[in-house]
């Protein structure tokens, strides 16, 4: 595996892969879990070994608030490489901070309409730092195709929005791969911030998971939406959780939410607050 971090040695070693195959970009900040581990895993599956999976690590300070935890977030890239060393990844794109943002730099990229509401609306500027450093890896890589988590369902939204809008290439749209969220043993959807967690705070996250399961089977049968998501509130709040930042039926292609159920398919997300910790987690929710 070839590690490299600045942009001309990242165009020339993808130059050298591409003669091989095709390319899968699988874009990560690192703190590496069985999540992200994952998705190099989906990756290798759908270029083949004649094909180079990327990854990528950066913690993009675009995409955290001013109160949120950028100096916090775990930083431990000689671990994450031996991670993905052991995957058979062909090559680590982690650019230094001057290589991504330069002196000067000035752009961004805002996706309207999807990214407006949920993490949206309680991380404003979110999801402009997210599609922005998106945009910069598709065209630093210029990957065939590229995988996310649906674990982070909105983000996902974002991105295939914006490379339709933009035309992108490199990926296409249709080239842009959603992968299935990965669990702990107790249903805790995997996060790098679920390291925040004291053993208590850990032990009580899972009433998130659970919790959506009962509000899900509640809609499913028919129950009325705005009172089934308030009593999946109270329970977070009874079981530890501080905050609700949202708790939202919505249509799971355009994220517009519902009050009522849908004929096709829908999706509970939620984010909510436990110790110093922000988790998020979705499910689908079938009509
Ligand atoms: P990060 O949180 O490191 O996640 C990298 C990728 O791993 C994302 O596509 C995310 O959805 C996926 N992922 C995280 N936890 C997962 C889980 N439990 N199961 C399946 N996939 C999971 O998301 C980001 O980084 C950044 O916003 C990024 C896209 C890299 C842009 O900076």
């Amino acid at each position: 595996m070839q590690t490299v971090s600045t942009l001309d040695p990242l165009r020339s070693a993808v130059a050298q892969l591409r003669e091989r195959g095709p390319v899968a970009l699988v874009p990560t900040m690192g703190a590496l879990h069985a999540g992200h581990l994952t998705l190099v895993r989906k990756a290798r599956e759908r270029v083949g070994q004649q094909g180079a999976v990327v990854v990528s690590i950066f913690v993009n300070p675009l995409q955290f608030g001013a109160n949120e935890d950028l100096d916090a977030y775990p930083k431990v890239l000689e671990r994450d490489s031996e991670l993905l060393l052991a995957e058979g990844v062909d090559l680590l794109w982690a650019p230094v901070v001057e290589a991504m943002y330069p002196q000067g730099f000035a752009t961004s990229i805002a996706v309207s309409g999807v990214s407006n509401g949920l993490c949206g609306a309680s991380r404003p500027g979110h999801f402009d730092g997210v599609a922005t450093v998106v945009c910069k890896l598709f065209n630093q890589v210029r990957p065939d195709m590229a995988l996310f988590g649906e674990k982070d369902w909105q983000q996902l939204a974002v991105i295939r929005r914006m490379a339709t809008d933009l035309d992108l290439a490199f990926p296409a749209a249709g080239q842009i791969f959603g992968v299935p969220t990965v669990r702990e043993a107790d249903g805790l959807a995997m996060s790098s911030r679920n390291a925040y967690l004291d053993a208590e705070q850990r032990a009580r996250a899972v009433a998130l998971p659970l919790a959506m399961k009962d509000a899900i089977a509640a809609i499913e049968s028919g129950k009325p939406i705005a009172p089934t998501l308030a009593g999946l509130e109270a329970e977070l709040l009874a079981g530890g959780f501080h905050q609700i930042d949202y708790a939202q039926l919505c249509d799971a292609a355009s994220l517009a939410p519902l009050d009522t159920p849908i004929p096709g398919p829908m999706r509970l997300l939620v984010a909510a607050r436990i110790g110093p910790a922000r988790l998020i987690d979705n499910m689908a929710v079938t009509p």
